[in-house]
């Protein structure tokens, strides 16, 4: 267990400024349903729609990954959020969980960092009041750094773990260090496959699968050919959706049943190449 540091329980500043961060500047944006996301000088990219930031993550993951669904159906799941970005995937997750029906819920939340200057303002801004402890835990030469802790309100239960570093190495660490249970949901939230290619991989693709359950949803805003080889080539079962707002497209994914032949014949039409580890 590692030192526990008062300044991670989050506590909303009053007036948000533009800040930097372990990998270069943040822009705060302000976005069309007035939630705020940040744009990344490292990725040159923005981390939601500006359409509407928690919106979007209502719609690409909390609905395509048929969080609603799920909460109804089964106590105990377990949800990957790729990238923590400003923690809206959290925030969400959060907000079903106190809406629900179902009055027992044992929710394991999982996520991955690369700047943890990022996350502790996240955790301040989007999620005041959450309190996570700073551990550290050695595996031989190798350390995992993560954030831990719970939401709780009488029988609902969320319990957080926010893995600091490449992702490509902290979560089969993790993993290994028997930390993760079988997903029942992955929000593919990467930054874009051009900016973040090891995100979208084949190899990432692959080791998704063989942490999940075989139940598992993932969803993501990319329509991406190249992503839906990536998906297809490690075997997972896809599937073409309405994207959000402007967007004509997004996909989802499974392990189970079968790709639609139009949308494989689609695929095959086009001359891009799935994306591999270099
Ligand atoms: C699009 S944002 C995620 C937004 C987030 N889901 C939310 O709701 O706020 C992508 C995040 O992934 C992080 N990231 C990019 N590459 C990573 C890697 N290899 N390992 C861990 N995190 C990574 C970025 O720093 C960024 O915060």
């Amino acid at each position: 267990m590692g030192p526990f540091h008062k300044d991670y329980i989050g506590k909303r500043e009053k007036t948000l400024t533009d800040f930097k961060g372990n990998l270069g500047n943040y822009k705060i944006l302000k976005t069309e349903d007035n939630t705020e996301t940040v744009w990344s000088e490292f990725f040159d990219e923005a981390c939601h729609n500006l359409s509407g930031a928690y919106e979007e993550t209502i719609y690409n993951y909390i609905q395509g990954c048929s969080i609603p669904d799920l909460l109804a159906r089964k106590s105990k799941i377990a949800v990957l959020d790729v990238g923590f970005g400003v923690g809206l995937g959290l925030k969400a997750l959060i907000d079903q969980v106190q809406a629900s029906k179902n009055h027992t819920i044992s929710l394991s939340y999982y996520s991955i960092e690369l700047d943890e200057t990022l996350m502790l303002w996240s955790l301040r801004t989007t999620l005041p009041g959450l309190v996570l402890k700073r551990i550290e835990k050695e595996q031989g030469l190798e350390k995992l750094v993560f954030y831990g802790g719970a939401w709780q309100e009488s029988n609902k239960k969320i319990e957080v773990q926010i893995y600091i570093g490449d992702g490509r190495l902290t979560l089969p660490l993790a993993s290994r260090l028997s930390l993760i249970k079988p997903l029942d949901a992955i929000f593919q939230d990467a930054f874009s496959p051009r900016k973040n290619p090891t995100l979208w991989s084949v190899e990432w693709f692959l080791f998704l699968k063989s942490i999940s359950s075989q139940w598992v949803q993932l969803s993501t805003y990319s329509s991406s050919v190249r992503i839906r080889k990536s998906l297809l080539a490690a075997d997972w079962i896809i599937e073409d959706a309405l994207g959000f707002a402007h967007k004509k497209s997004m996909t989802k994914a499974k392990i189970t049943g079968e790709t639609s032949a139009d949308l494989l014949l689609r695929m095959t039409r086009s001359p891009s190449l799935e994306i591999r580890d270099k």
